[in-house]
């Protein structure tokens, strides 16, 4: 079995088996209680977007928002990390450390971890409730893939703290737009970002982890997971993404 795959091993219970649990009683106590959304409450739709840097998911997710805002759907689009000021604040930490000492993979998992946690709860679950189309550029799915098996933690603690961030809310659909490693570097070359230099300083080997651990995700939760191959033109990928999820909107 190759290493990508070996570690990968054990990777989709725990989200399986939590995913949509509705909030324990001991929640409620807590002065600060913000509602999270069972699967009977929530009448919206968290679409998630995944893929390597390069990938087209901004282009994707700005076509499908003005596409639902055409049909006259309620959309709300974020992106992680960011999309509340807390979250944006942690970005800038995750953004500024790259230029001084390197962060070590655990850090970077638990404010990524943070900032989901600050968005779910203030932005996704309230629109959720609300009937909205939420469309988030990258969600847990990222940590799973870039933290756990590109910077190879263990997928244990990876989960349980994914889990522990998002709460009741998974994705109802995640789109993978999937590009081969080489097609990722060529593109983020080409762009100016305020990312930190060392998640786009990495090679190959690296965003073939990326891409790998995707695959194997999505082969193992296909009723949630779509991959579209995004080597394809922004319109053909704009009518396949549309084709395969209007039906799933209600
Ligand atoms: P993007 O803005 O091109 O999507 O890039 C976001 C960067 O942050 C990308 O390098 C992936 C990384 N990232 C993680 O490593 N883990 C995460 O959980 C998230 C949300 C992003």
């Amino acid at each position: 079995m190759p290493d990508t795959h070996r570690s990968l091993e054990g990777l989709f219970n725990p989200i399986r088996a939590t995913a949509f649990q509705s909030s324990s009683p001991s929640h409620l106590t807590r002065p600060n209680f913000i509602p999270m959304p069972s699967k009977q409450d929530r009448s919206g739709k968290l679409i998630s977007f995944e893929g390597s840097e390069g990938s087209g998911k901004s282009t994707q997710i700005a076509r499908l928002a003005s596409r639902l805002q055409s049909l006259s759907r309620d959309v709300v689009t974020v992106r992680e990390p960011g999309g509340t000021e807390i979250g944006e604040q942690i970005r800038t930490i995750i953004v500024h450390n790259s230029k001084g000492e390197e962060m070590c993979a655990e850090t970077e998992l638990l404010l990524f971890a943070a900032a989901r946690a600050q968005l779910v709860r203030e932005v996704i679950a309230p629109a959720l409730i609300r009937k909205t189309i939420v469309l988030s550029d990258r969600f847990l799915d990222s940590s799973t893939v870039y933290q756990g098996v590109a910077r190879n933690l263990s997928m244990d603690p990876v989960n349980q703290i994914n889990l522990f961030a998002v709460g009741s809310v998974m994705p109802d659909i995640t789109i993978v737009l999937d590009v081969p490693p080489e097609v990722s570097l060529a593109r983020i070359r080409r762009r100016a970002s305020d990312l930190p230099d060392r998640m786009e300083r990495e090679n190959i080997d690296f965003y073939t982890k990326v891409r790998e651990g995707y695959l194997v995700l999505a082969k193992g939760l296909p009723e949630r997971f779509i991959v579209i191959d995004g080597t394809q033109s922004e319109d053909v990928i704009e009518k396949k993404i549309w084709a395969s999820i209007k039906d799933r909107l209600d």
